[in-house]
């Protein structure tokens, strides 16, 4: 089984929506040297009491009412275990949740990062109004999109305006490849 790591993501945040958050935020760190990716969301959510959070990486343990199984995080855990990684949470009810899977880079089982400008896109478009703030760290460069700052330069102008999602996926594409860029040292 091997899904991309975006998927997990939305997966991850569509929880967080579940949750009431107002702000998500997404830290994506690459370390060649260290030969890692870890992926952390943290939101400010309900948070989970200490029965769901013993449950919460078993699958099929889900408080959904309108099906039974529950298998975003469960599914998370078995693609980062899958590469010798781990996945971690931690939760506190009125504050909110914490989300860390690790991976080992050069894993050969390690899933695609997959499509970040339209996951990041489809989560800012949230009818919530929830912010998102993205943070991809590749060695030493560093990638942010905010939403909180694209409201401020958007001004009244709604994210689903015409051209808005577009120009946000080029900022968000381009912003990836240049951290991706050998360093040229
Ligand atoms: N960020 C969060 N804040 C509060 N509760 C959460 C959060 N993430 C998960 N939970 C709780 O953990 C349960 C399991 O989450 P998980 O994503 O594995 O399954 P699900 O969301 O119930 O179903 P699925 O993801 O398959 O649609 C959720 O039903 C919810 O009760
Ligand atoms: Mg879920």
């Amino acid at each position: 089984m091997m899904e991309e790591l975006s998927l997990h993501i939305l997966d991850v945040c569509q929880n967080s929506i579940n949750a009431n958050a107002s702000l998500i935020q997404i830290f994506i760190v690459e370390n060649t040297e260290k030969n890692s990716l870890s992926i952390e969301i943290i939101d400010d959510g309900h948070g989970m009491n200490e029965e769901t959070l013993s449950h919460v990486s078993d699958p099929f343990y889900t408080t959904r009412t309108t099906r039974k199984v529950g298998l975003g995080i469960s599914l998370f855990k078995m693609s980062a275990e899958a590469t010798n990684g781990t996945l971690k949470i931690e939760s506190k009810e009125q504050i909110g949740t914490k989300i860390k899977a690790t991976f080992e880079l050069d894993h050969i089982d390690l899933a695609p990062l997959g499509d970040i400008e339209d996951t990041l896109v489809i989560l800012a478009l949230n009818d919530k109004f929830i912010d998102i703030f993205y943070s991809h760290q590749y060695n030493e460069n560093r990638f942010e999109f905010d939403t909180r700052k694209i409201r401020e330069i958007l001004e009244d102008t709604p994210f689903t305006a015409h051209g808005v999602t577009q120009w946000m996926k080029e900022y968000i594409r381009e912003g990836l490849n240049n951290i991706h860029k050998e360093e040229t040292k």
